[in-house]
């Protein structure tokens, strides 16, 4: 006999402590894996969308783009529509500037006011941009529109998520 016997009392204990513990990692897991995981998953690196808009139809004139695709956020999924105006600067680079006013974010458009042509405008405060996208100083918005990033596909234009814009020279 040892010099330290364990009472039955002792046994019961540590073995359903011992079960107990085991059944309950068993149901915590995979709660734990279902709350964490679509946290964790990687997002694809320059994650282009493809729009139907051809390379070959895109001209000097902006024009209004829209695309569609799923959104994955984390545990929900929506269809997101988003719009660019795309044209071809004289460098012959393709330019793609998101819509949303960096003032107070309302959307902007070309040449959406008769008495500035040539340009995009933001009818919640009279912004005004360039067509590169510049704000014009003096009115309310702070800093040029976003510009998507642009691949090619097929001949299809593709747009990645808008960065800060790489025509305006400051
Ligand atoms: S939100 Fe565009 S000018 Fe104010």
């Amino acid at each position: 006999m040892s010099k330290n016997p364990v009472t039955r009392r002792q046994f019961l204990s540590y073995t359903l402590t011992g079960v107990g513990g085991f059944m309950a990692a068993g149901m915590l897991m995979p709660m734990l894996r279902f709350a964490v995981d679509p946290v964790l998953q990687p997002h694809a690196a320059g994650d282009f969308k493809m729009t139907d808009k051809k390379i070959a139809d895109i001209t000097a004139e902006p024009v209004r783009v829209d695309f569609k695709y799923e959104q994955k956020d984390a545990w929900h999924t929506a269809d997101v529509t988003q719009t660019a105006w795309v044209y071809k600067n004289e460098a012959g680079e393709i330019v793609a500037l998101s819509p949303i006013c960096k003032h107070l974010g309302c959307t902007v458009s070309w040449e959406g006011s008769e008495k500035h042509p040539h340009m995009f405008f933001c009818p919640c405060h009279m912004g005004l941009y360039t067509k590169d996208g510049k704000n014009v100083p003096g009115t309310p918005p702070r800093g040029p529109l976003d510009a998507y990033p642009t691949q090619e596909k097929d001949g299809f234009l593709m747009l990645g998520s808008p960065v800060e814009n790489p025509f305006v020279r400051k």
